[in-house]
């Protein structure tokens, strides 16, 4: 059985190394996964007045993630903290009131930097929203990928056999904790 798991980059610029790190993961997907990076870049800044007739782009964005049956999410940290895009997404993807899109999805973290923390401060704060939007996340392996500008060659593709492997893990992991916590077809499609 394939599982279906939306993949949400934390970073819109073009060059983003989060966005090529989660490029590794699309492709290196263990074979019961099949990811899917869902855009968030155009996304209107939530407002709860819009809800009333919420913006074509909120109604994708939720409908993609109540598609999924997990999310992953790939992301740098700024000012020591998630990206204000992607605390947008986080915010669509919660309302209307009751009805987030996020509840119960199995869900992982990946941060990077191209400092030494890994963007561990950004793991954080979006694993704090995470408890609360009631999507149990994987533990361990945590990632913090620090100095990951390193790890690439230069077309752009991660080289470093350590990262690799820290990734490999991962994704066993992720795997199996999807597995485990996805909610069975009838259940996501009602
Ligand atoms: C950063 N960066 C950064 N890095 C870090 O380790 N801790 C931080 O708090 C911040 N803060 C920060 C704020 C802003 C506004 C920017 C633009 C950048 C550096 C940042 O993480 C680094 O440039 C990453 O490479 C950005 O991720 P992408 O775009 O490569 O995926």
């Amino acid at each position: 059985m394939t599982r279906h798991v939306a993949v949400v980059v934390g970073s819109l610029r073009k060059d983003s190394l989060s966005r090529k790190v989660a490029q590794h993961l699309v492709e290196t997907a263990p074979k019961g996964l099949k990811f899917q990076i869902v855009e968030i870049g155009s996304l209107p800044l939530y407002n709860e007045d819009l809800d009333h007739a919420p913006p074509a782009e909120w109604t994708a964005f939720r409908q993609a993630l109540k598609r999924a049956d997990g999310v992953l999410f790939v992301t740098p940290e700024y000012n020591r903290s998630v990206p204000a895009a992607l605390k947008n997404a986080i915010d669509v993807g919660s309302r209307p009131y009751g009805s987030s899109a996020w509840a119960g999805k199995p869900g992982a973290v990946v941060s990077i930097s191209q400092g030494a923390l890994g963007g561990f401060g950004a793991n954080h704060h979006l694993r704090q929203s995470l408890v609360f939007l009631d999507v149990p996340t994987l533990a361990q392996p945590e990632l913090y990928l620090g100095s990951i500008q390193k790890a690439f060659d230069t077309d752009g593709h991660i080289a470093d056999e350590n990262v690799r492997g820290l990734l490999s893990g991962f994704l066993t992991r992720f795997d199996a904790w999807v597995g485990a916590h996805a909610a069975p077809a009838l259940a996501r499609a009602s």
